[in-house]
């Protein structure tokens, strides 16, 4: 009998029954920095190294910054035996050799691949190969990936058997990553995908404007901002909404949307991916990006993610909750044009969703980010002018 329960045990065990994500990782939103949205398909292991070493160099990786990673286009070929092989002309050295550098600079290693046969550029994916190539990443240290759904939405896979599949296929491979799912919300991963992986995309790809919609789905960070907005509730330590990497620094937005980007992500407790040139950055750029009161909005322990408790054409405000009976407002201006604004504090919306936490205290004091100076009580009301695209930023403490 005690053999036999032996043998029941062990077999559920090689079956993968009590498979299951990495945990204890990923308890703030990750931050890093991805190829993609500057150097697309044209990436090369020299990039890679003089992006790892400006992180260094400019002090992001000493404000928090730690992950380096290679999205779509390392990929070539695979081996006879099935292995996957990067690009010999791009990635000449070998996704170990970059893998070494990277972490040699006391920095993690990301790479992407994709749950269809192929990925969204038309190579290799990992559809068939996710045990092997689960192995492969640990073998080469690996701390992140990126699991795209190119191909595989057209072949009709399931989101949640194939991305519960790769999750499986990395804790069997037993080396502890980041897995970073990028289905572009298509199937609501919030509701399914906080026991399946660390940072779920929530929508189509951003794109370098403020406010568009490109003919193949991409979006500016205001359309993006506008869908994160009803699914504020579904973030917390170690699962995060991923409302896309950031375009913070690639020319495309006026240095004010560039600041309201960052900051509005910084509201959503967004995982902070970097998309810019890291070696060539405005002095502006550095330091919005290191900003250590938005960072630690973005990396409060709570997990929370913003609520935008008035909805304007104009001026819209958003509340999110900080440790310690803290608050961070953000009045954003939308619009292009400069606007007055004057928002009393007893606003039913926000009393409504937030009544027992937020009037246990009495008053608050207000802290300006921008400035770094006081700015009244809840008592006083909020009015002031703000630019087209501007945003103001507050922590509210309580006034003992
Ligand atoms: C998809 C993803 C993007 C990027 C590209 C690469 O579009 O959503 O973030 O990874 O693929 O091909």
């Amino acid at each position: 009998m005690k053999k036999l329960f032996l043998f029941v045990l062990v077999s559920v065990f090689n079956l993968g029954i009590y498979a299951q994500k990495f945990e204890n990782i990923a308890l703030t939103p990750p931050m890093g920095w991805s190829s993609w949205n500057y150097f697309g398909r044209e990436i090369t292991e020299g990039d890679v190294r003089a992006m790892a070493d400006a992180m260094v160099e400019t002090g992001l990786r000493d404000a928090g910054y730690e992950y380096i990673n290679v999205d779509d286009t390392w990929q070539f070929d695979r081996d006879a035996e099935g292995n996957i092989l990067a690009d010999p002309e791009r990635f000449p050295s070998g996704m170990k050799a970059l893998a070494d550098y990277v972490h040699s600079k006391g920095l993690k290693f990301g790479v992407y691949s994709c749950a269809g046969v192929k990925t969204c550029v038309g190579l290799p994916g990992s559809r068939g190969y996710e045990f092997q190539d689960a192995r492969t990443y640990a073998s080469w240290g690996v701390d992140f990936l990126k699991y795209d759904f190119c191909y595989a939405d057209i072949d009709g896979q399931n989101s949640y058997a194939s991305y519960k599949l790769m999750r499986d296929a990395l804790y069997k491979a037993g080396k502890p990553i980041v897995f970073s799912l990028c289905e572009w919300g298509t199937t609501k991963p919030w509701t399914w995908a906080k026991e399946v992986g660390h940072l779920y995309r929530t929508t189509i790809d951003i794109t370098d404007c403020a406010e568009c919609l490109l003919v193949t789905g991409a979006r500016g960070w205001l359309n993006i901002l506008d869908e994160s907005a009803p699914i504020w509730k579904h973030n917390g330590p170690g699962h995060w909404n991923d409302p896309d990497m950031l375009e913070v620094g690639n020319g495309g937005l006026t240095p004010l949307e560039n600041k309201s980007h960052f900051t509005m992500w910084c509201m959503l407790s967004a995982p902070l991916i970097l998309g810019n040139d890291l070696a060539n950055m405005d002095a502006d750029v550095l330091k919005l990006i290191t900003n250590k009161d938005l960072l630690a909005i973005d990396q409060d322990p709570l997990g929370q993610s913003a609520y935008r408790y008035i909805e304007d054409e104009e001026i819209d405000v958003w509340i999110k909750q900080l440790e310690g009976d803290k608050w961070a407002i953000a009045v954003l201006n939308t619009s292009e044009d400069t606007k007055d604004f004057h928002i009393p504090w007893n606003i039913y919306y926000m009393t409504r969703v937030f009544q027992e936490k937020f009037n246990a205290v009495d008053k608050y004091k207000l802290y300006n980010v921008w400035d770094k100076k006081e700015w009244g009580t809840t008592d006083d009301e909020l009015k002031g002018t703000l630019e087209g695209r501007d945003v103001l930023l507050f922590v509210l403490s309580p006034v003992k």
